[in-house]
């Protein structure tokens, strides 16, 4: 479903902010694959997210999702596959719209957008019963205005919106890092739910290698900008966090590796 060969980035080249972020990385999801991806800060995790969603164009190496060559392609071309959310929760919903134009919204993504939003009766039933799945009590708030919602609710809304349009790839970048570990849980779990329903595959960036052990089929760790760590079935269920701390240690050559290094 993903298929990421040999690529780099490097960012301000020729400056002296000169950083190659990506260095030479391959990887290779299967359809229904729900990978994890834990490394220290600046490993170039959140930039291969990037890369995969066409933020900007990648210095080397070819991006494929579904089969489809989508190297050359912007960032708006590739919404139709593509599913995101971040860790802000006021980034991946419009705070001053209503909840039901935000669904709307999501619900046209990848398709000729008219001007106004009409919403019809059926599609704001459908509205209703999809909000029901998240049990927030957010189905009885159709034309509340997002701004309204807690972090955690306008998380919940944008994993919907993410997903209810069955991406080929859902990315998932530290989107329950902001929240407090209660409504992060809830969220994870909802999350795991909708990834599971629709079968999406999945890249799920986490600080937190309890989770990343947790969810998914399949773990990865990077360090300076390619992956250092593959582990999937069986081998990744029987994972110990400090199986993951020796991991780190060894590849990066670090004898002081330690919790913080990897999760902060
Ligand atoms: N748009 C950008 N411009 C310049 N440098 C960037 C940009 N995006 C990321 N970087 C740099 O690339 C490296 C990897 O960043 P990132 O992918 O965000 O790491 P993380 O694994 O913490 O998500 C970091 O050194 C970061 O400063
Ligand atoms: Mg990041």
């Amino acid at each position: 479903m993903l298929d990421i060969q040999n690529i780099s980035k490097t960012f301000n080249a020729g400056t002296v902010n000169e950083k190659t972020a990506l260095n030479h990385l391959s990887l290779h999801l299967n359809e229904g694959d729900f990978v994890t991806v834990i490394g220290g800060n600046g490993a170039g995790k959140s930039t291969m997210l990037n890369a995969v969603a066409g933020v900007w164009p990648v210095d080397t190496g070819k991006i494929m999702i579904d089969g489809t060559d989508v190297t050359r392609l912007g960032e708006h071309q590739r919404a139709k596959y593509i599913g995101r959310v971040f860790q802000d929760p006021m980034t991946g919903t419009a705070a001053t719209m209503q909840i039901e134009e935000n669904l709307a919204l999501a619900a046209r993504r990848g398709k000729p957008r008219t001007l106004r939003v009409g919403i019809t009766k059926k599609e704001r039933e459908e509205y209703r019963e999809l909000l029901k799945t998240l049990d927030l009590g957010l189905e009885d708030r159709l034309t509340a205005k997002v701004g309204l919602l807690s972090g955690g609710q306008r998380q919940a809304l944008t994993l919907l919106m993410a997903t209810m349009t069955q991406p080929k790839l859902l990315l998932l970048d530290e989107h329950t890092a902001a929240l407090d570990p209660k409504t992060a849980l809830k969220v994870l779990t909802l999350s795991a739910k909708l990834v599971a329903e629709h079968n999406l595959t999945t890249l799920m960036i986490t600080h937190n290698m309890k989770d990343a052990i947790k969810y998914g089929n399949r773990l990865i760790m990077m360090h300076e900008g390619h992956i250092i760590y593959d582990v999937s079935g069986e081998e990744k269920k029987k994972l110990k966090v400090a199986d993951l701390l020796a991991k780190f240690q060894t590849a990066s050559g670090d004898e002081l590796a330690n919790d913080r290094m990897i999760l902060s």
